[in-house]
């Protein structure tokens, strides 16, 4: 009992939304509970306020329309910290207490692994809009999790992406990489990125790693220096990547910055100022891409949330238009029919492309690469799987 209470009271429940206006209690009782996670304060924030607004304006939406099989949707929203003791709590607290019949969440790989597993046990449904690291919804045992999900590609592809840019539009022959060594999407996606650079031919002559409170890089980056790749890669969140250009501008590393996702942020640009100029990054979409459905999304978010839709804010809505399209084939808006209409899902047009899931529960995806130029970020190119 203590610890409930001490799990209870370490919750930040920022909000129950009952999304789509109308008055009276919460969505009423007949309504469908759904819990949402993401980092709303703490080191990558703008990941879990893109990703929270995403994921409402899809609910929302479907509210407006008379919600989902004559029922409302409504949304109980904790902030993580991208913490994952805090989104184990969180977890907790949303299946135990509040009931939810599925969660979206969380951002960060490293805090959807734990809960994937606390909703796998506890057979409840979770789509992850955007933690890309493999464990997500596969165990320790190598077996599928059968109640998760997502709506992003995962790693392994993420990584060969960037490699195969690197040997053949940067034409590199050599790379650096640096990564967090407690992140589980870092060192993922950085030897996801070794193996493929190597397999294509080329050389990783420096793989250095660090700690997550480190603020000074100035020891690896000399290291870096000295080997003289041609690219550096950096597969970590824009508030560490950002950082780490800086330093290494300073050091006179003149090599070209790669990343992954995670450089994906309107405060990179701000904390990195003019190093990060030049750098490329693999995403999960581009508001720049042509496509009508792109376009509507971007022009209709930009109207509400007065910026434009960054991949977490498209990841949201993505995964919310998965729900909503689940619960239409779960009659009861049970848990287990919820999963069983996920795993249903077969060519569902989504922002960021069509959504088919394979064994694994992830989605087969296409990759943009984009580069930060001094006006933000700019399109490169599109890499089919
Ligand atoms: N893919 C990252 C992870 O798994 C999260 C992320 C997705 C960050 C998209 C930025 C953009 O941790």
């Amino acid at each position: 009992m203590r610890k409930l209470l001490a799990v209870l009271a370490s919750v930040a429940i920022v909000a129950v939304l009952s999304c789509g206006g109308g008055t009276g209690t919460a969505g009423g009782s007949n309504a469908i509970k759904v819990g949402l996670i993401v980092p709303l304060t703490g080191d990558v924030k703008t990941f879990g306020e893109s990703a929270r607004n995403g994921t409402m304006l899809a609910l929302e939406e479907a509210n407006a329309g008379g919600g989902v099989n004559g029922r409302r949707i409504n949304v109980v929203a904790t902030d993580d910290k991208n913490d994952p003791t805090e989104t184990g709590n969180a977890g907790s607290k949303l299946i135990d207490m509040d009931k939810v019949a599925v969660i979206i969440g969380s951002v960060s790989s490293k805090c959807s692994v734990p809960l994937s597993d606390k909703c796998e046990s506890a057979k409840i449904p979770m789509i992850t809009p955007t933690s890309t690291n493999p464990k997500v919804t596969v165990g320790e045992d190598g077996k599928r999790k059968e109640y998760v999900f997502r709506a992003c590609f995962i790693d392994p592809f993420q990584g060969t992406v960037g490699a195969r840019f690197a040997l053949d539009s940067l034409k590199a022959k050599t790379a650096a990489v640096m990564y967090d060594v407690g992140n589980d999407y870092s060192k993922g996606l950085a030897d996801y990125f070794k193996a493929s650079f190597e397999k294509g031919g080329g050389k990783v002559i420096a793989f250095e790693s660090y700690a997550k409170d480190d603020v000074d890089f100035s020891a690896l980056l000399t290291k870096v220096k000295q080997s003289s790749p041609d690219v550096l890669f950096i597969p970590d969140y824009y508030n560490k990547v950002g950082l780490i250009a800086k330093q290494a501008r300073q050091l006179g590393i003149t090599a070209a910055f790669l990343g992954g996702d995670g450089w994906d942020s309107p405060e990179m640009s701000k904390i990195a100022g003019d190093a990060i100029v030049g750098g490329y990054f693999t995403n999960h979409y581009s508001p720049d891409d042509p496509r009508p459905e792109v376009q509507e999304w971007v022009e209709k978010y930009q109207a509400k949330y007065g910026q434009k839709p960054d991949a977490l804010a498209t990841l949201g809505y993505d995964a919310g238009l998965l729900l909503i399209q689940a619960l239409k084939n779960a009659p009861n808006a049970k848990p287990d029919e919820i999963k069983a209409a996920l795993g249903a899902i077969k060519d569902f047009p989504c922002v960021s492309g069509k959504i088919t899931f394979d064994e694994w529960g992830n989605p087969i995806k296409s990759a943009a690469v984009l580069e930060y130029t001094k006006d933000g970020q700019q399109y490169v190119t599109t890499i089919n799987p």
